[in-house]
């Protein structure tokens, strides 16, 4: 066992796979796409956080339906043609010990017509706060279709070389849309009652395992309370999570915090919050699920955070998403004495998030090398011989408070 990070480095089984760290990279849309397909840019992004030591690898969603395109540089939808690319990227990544999976996702109510050119289909038809489009009211066929559609997505990424799928159900999103009497005022089968109102997951879920066998991961990524009175509470939640867990129809579940339904920001949080904001969360599943591991995510951005909220039984793994696009050697550097020389994301949120929000892929604001791994040949960003110092620092009268602060990457965690 490792002297340095013990819990973090070690392996732990996700049905029939073993993780060999703790380490999640995190489902993230980084809008990489060409032609809804993935290409080399998608392929040295990920195979470098797979040589980087990553346990576990969640690759970018892809739209369950042609109802859920949320960006231009979405995968395609509802289409085998990714079928070949994907397997590009899984096949490079399993050569470094990592377990890969794949997110599926549907905004609900949430999507964006301007690159769909759908309307959105939610549980009863409610409009979103981010747009004023208003969604459209499933039938009870479209109902079927969709759960079709993730089943027929689970099955293409099996066929690509996932070991898993990730389900989206989180952040006031379609699944859980379906779970809240917020959004969900239906008086058929699929509205009502929390049987109800689970029907959607449940046929899903068990559709889903049915096509895709038994030597397959499907976890979900979900969120906390909903935040709203009228909103699903911590504890709904629990009680919905694990319904699931006693069916047996969940390995996993990974506790984001922040909600599309009003605080967005929250989702991926800035320095404004705490650190390891969704460890209390991902606690509080953990502690009702008997068979489902729970992964923490959000703001967990140290080996010491991680290690942390492990040690402390809060979780079984845990997402490192911006920690590991500022620094893919994230997990070697921590298993291999090499903690100061992780280079730190400050959650500014300016290249990774603030990029995809305009649209464009991801990048990063301390790693030049992020969506140029492939072309660089993995994370070429060295640090510079003659280290620069800020004009604004060295413009600063000596003695003055501005000449306190000095910035260190060896402690600085954002
Ligand atoms: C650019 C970007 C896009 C994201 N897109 C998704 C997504 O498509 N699905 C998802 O479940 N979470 C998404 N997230 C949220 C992350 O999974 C994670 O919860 C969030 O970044 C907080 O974790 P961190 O502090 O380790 O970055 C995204 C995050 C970022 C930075
Ligand atoms: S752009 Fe900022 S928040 Fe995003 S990964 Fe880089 S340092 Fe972190």
């Amino acid at each position: 066992m490792p002297a340095a990070y013990p819990t973090l480095l070690s392996p732990v089984r996700l049905r029939h796979k073993t993780l060999k760290n703790r380490v999640v990279f995190g489902p993230h849309t980084v809008n990489m796409a060409e032609d809804g397909l993935p290409g080399d840019r998608h392929l040295g992004y990920y195979r470098e956080r797979a040589r980087g030591g990553a346990g576990m690898i969640v690759v970018e969603p892809s739209p369950a339906h042609r109802t859920g395109v949320l960006t231009r540089g979405n995968f395609l939808a509802e289409s085998d043609a990714v079928i070949p690319h994907f397997r590009r990227i899984t096949e490079a990544c399993h050569e470094h010990g990592t377990v890969m999976l794949h997110q599926i996702y549907h905004i609900g109510g949430h999507g964006d017509q301007d690159n769909s050119w759908q309307p959105y289909w939610s549980p009863s038809g409610f409009p979103s706060m981010h747009d004023p489009w208003g969604s459209h009211a499933m039938t009870g066929a479209e109902i079927e279709e969709m759960i079709d559609a993730f089943t027929a997505a689970a099955r293409r990424d099996r066929e690509a070389g996932f070991d898993g799928v990730d389900i989206f159900a989180g952040y006031n999103c379609l699944v859980d849309q379906f779970w809240s009497p917020l959004t969900n005022r239906r008086d058929d089968k699929w509205g009502g009652s929390l049987e109800n109102r689970m029907r959607f997951s449940v046929e899903m879920l068990e559709r889903m395992r049915r096509a895709v066998g038994e030597d397959f991961i499907i976890g979900l990524t979900v969120s906390g309370a909903e935040p709203s009175p009228a909103g699903l509470s911590l504890a709904d939640k629990q009680e919905i999570l694990s319904l699931l867990d006693e069916r047996g129809l969940i390995d996993y579940v990974s506790c984001g915090t922040g909600s599309y339904l009003y605080d967005f920001g929250k989702i991926v949080p800035s320095f404004h919050y705490e650190m390891k904001l969704g460890a209390s969360d991902a606690a509080a599943y953990k502690s009702v699920l008997k068979h489902a591991r729970v992964t923490a995510e959000a703001r967990i951005k140290t080996p010491e955070n991680a290690e942390e909220v492990l040690a402390a039984g809060q979780a079984d793994m845990v997402s490192i998403v911006r920690g590991q696009i500022a620094d893919p050697h994230w997990t070697a550097k921590a298993a291999s004495g090499r903690r100061a020389d992780i280079r730190p994301c400050i959650s500014c949120n300016q290249l990774c998030i603030g990029r995809r929000m305009r649209d464009y892929y991801a990048s990063c604001l301390v790693n030049p090398s992020v969506s140029r791994e492939f072309d660089w040949d993995g994370d070429a960003a060295a640090p510079a011989d003659t280290p620069r110092t800020c004009w604004w620092w060295a413009a600063a009268p000596p003695g003055s408070r501005r000449r306190g602060w000095r910035p260190n990457a060896a402690t600085a965690s954002g």
